[in-house]
């Protein structure tokens, strides 16, 4: 089973650009493009959350017209940057979304690994928080076919990485959530989004990773008084592949056309 990962595209109403600077959505449709031509095609695309970048309905009718272009099926969760009811109201049909509350879900008639959506937003907060409500609500849902492939999919990590301005806005009460993970060994990975950049770490017995933006990159910078920055780096998606007996391979794959193909010995 093949599953790209895009992840925050803040996407604009049509004709606006991301932080007046960046034309963050044909960044996306360029994103679109890449998943469409990949060769076998994925059967199953995830968006770890931030689709539009000012949680407004105007922007969510762009981020659906430029969704439909997938040539996959999409799940997606919300991240910090987006709308919880208007999150709902537009995406509502994509996923069994709860009626209230975080947007919990399980996504598991897409092949033999099932998505688990697991909302840690924080509504008018960048960072996320793992509560006891949601904790109790992953714990039901990985006991169900608690043998089942899965993979888990967050925006904010439970990760202190070193890049002050992104710790500040993490998820907060990771310990938690790599304790429960740590039973459930068929947890493949926890995928996040929201850091703007690709990192990898051991959390729970499992891997976590963080996918880059189909937009800007924030920057990365390893020094605890570093200022906030983000820098226009080549953009780029995460591709995991799911194989009987081997589990899941992440691949890392930047988006855009390349000089090649070249030989080589
Ligand atoms: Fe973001």
């Amino acid at each position: 089973m093949l599953i790209a990962q895009l992840s925050d595209p803040h996407i604009r109403p049509f004709g606006m650009l991301y932080q007046g600077l960046i034309d963050s959505n044909a960044m996306f449709a360029a994103a679109v493009r890449q998943v469409n031509g990949l060769d076998p095609r994925p059967d199953l695309v995830l968006i770890s959350g931030d689709i539009v970048d000012d949680g407004a309905l105007q922007s969510y009718g762009t981020a659906k017209a430029l969704i439909a272009d997938i040539q996959a099926p999409v799940i997606l969760i919300p991240g910090n940057h987006d709308e919880r009811d208007a999150f709902r109201r537009s995406f509502g049909d994509n996923a069994d979304l709860p009626n209230s509350g975080p947007l919990h879900f399980v996504a598991g008639n897409y092949g033999p690994v099932r998505v688990i959506g697991f909302d840690v937003t924080v509504p008018g907060q960048h960072h996320g928080v793992l509560d006891d409500a949601a904790c109790n609500w992953l714990d039901r849902a990985l006991s169900v076919e608690a043998d089942r492939p899965t993979l888990l999919m967050m925006h904010q990590p439970p990760l202190v990485a070193g890049i002050p301005y992104l710790d500040d806005y993490r998820c907060f009460g990771g310990e938690h959530l790599a304790s429960l993970i740590a039973r459930y060994p068929a947890v493949e990975r926890v995928l996040c989004g929201h850091v703007h950049r690709f990192m990898q770490c051991r959390f729970g017995g499992t891997i976590l990773c963080t996918a880059p933006s189909t937009t800007t990159a924030i920057a990365l910078q390893l020094r605890d008084d570093a200022p906030p920055k983000s820098y226009l780096e080549p953009p780029a998606l995460l591709l995991h592949q799911w194989r009987q007996g081997t589990g899941v391979i992440t691949h890392f794959v930047p988006i855009g056309s390349f000089r090649g193909p070249f030989g080589f010995a």
